[in-house]
């Protein structure tokens, strides 16, 4: 029988999960079924139970279904207990199921691809929610100079920031105490989502700054657009999300897949159907 694995969400109509899974699999020669579930709102862990009883082997979980899968995990990675959310399930040969997340390693990698140097370097990180507690460690392994967390409600960004500060040196507060330079700034926020931006100041980036945006879409983001205006180097998710997709399909098959044909592919996807 054919190793199944699929990712949850509600909505999951639009994942483009089976693609990038379906193509690493034909990159790397795995046998292996990876399909899109809606389950009900109300019904996550009976939708999980009944996909394992049915032979599946592991999961991709999207929202809004990140917590309740941390949840029901037998076990939890450091960095997923520490992300209070997983993104990724693995049915173990003892019948258990792991938990971890894989999308800081997949924003990491996609940074590092990209040639963003983060040892030593000034972080700002914009947002507090779900989202960018997925990231912290990650970022913080790389050991950068400070990394500061700024949010709308600036509490929730200095309790975030109170919870990583055993892992290096991370600060919290509102978008109106914020001043920079910094020499990479991330939009965690999903304030991009509804074509929004967060009220940042004047002289945010240093010369040769970048500027990150965990959403993608057919056109920049207003972020990028306006991080674009100020002269930084502009990325978007969408090599975090075919990132975290590839760190996935390490845990579950124990191949790396190469990540770059698969984003060139889905890049081209994205600019030849815009969004209506
Ligand atoms: P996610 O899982 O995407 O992180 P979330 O946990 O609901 O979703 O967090 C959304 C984040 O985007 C929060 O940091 C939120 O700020 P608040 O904590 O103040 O609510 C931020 N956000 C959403 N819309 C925003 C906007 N229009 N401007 C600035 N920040 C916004």
């Amino acid at each position: 029988m054919t190793d199944r694995y699929c990712v949850f969400g509600h909505p999951v109509g639009h994942s483009k999960s089976p693609a990038i899974h379906s193509a690493f699999a034909e990159q790397t020669d795995e046998a292996l079924e990876y399909t899109a579930i809606e389950p009900p709102l109300e019904g996550f862990s009976a939708t999980w139970r009944a996909f394992v009883d049915a032979g599946g082997r592991g999961a991709n979980v999207t929202a809004p279904f990140k917590e309740e899968a941390y949840r029901l995990c037998d076990a939890l990675t450091p960095r997923a207990k520490r992300a209070g959310a997983v993104n990724t399930l693995i049915r173990q040969a003892d019948g258990l199921t792991r938990g971890d997340t894989t999308d800081g390693a997949g924003l990491v990698g996609d940074l590092r691809r990209r040639g963003v140097r983060l040892a030593g370097a000034r972080i700002l990180v914009l947002g507090a929610g779900g989202a960018v507690r997925g990231v912290l460690e990650p970022l913080l392994a790389e050991a950068p100079a400070c990394l500061h967390v700024a949010n709308r409600t600036a509490a929730k960004a200095e309790a975030l920031a109170a919870d990583f500060a055993d892992l290096g040196e991370v600060t919290g507060g509102g978008f109106e105490a914020l001043e920079g330079p910094y020499d990479l700034v991330i939009n965690g926020t999903s304030a991009s989502l509804g074509g929004e931006l967060p009220p940042l100041p004047e002289g945010l980036f240093v010369a040769g700054a970048s500027a990150y945006d965990m959403m993608y879409g057919a056109e920049p983001t207003v972020f990028l657009r306006w991080a674009d205006e100020r002269g930084a180097a502009t990325i978007d998710g969408l090599g975090m999300l075919v990132g975290q997709a590839a760190e996935s399909f390490m845990l579950w098959r124990g191949v790396r897949p190469d990540v770059a044909p698969v984003l060139e592919t889905l890049r081209r996807g994205l600019q030849a159907m815009p969004e209506t």
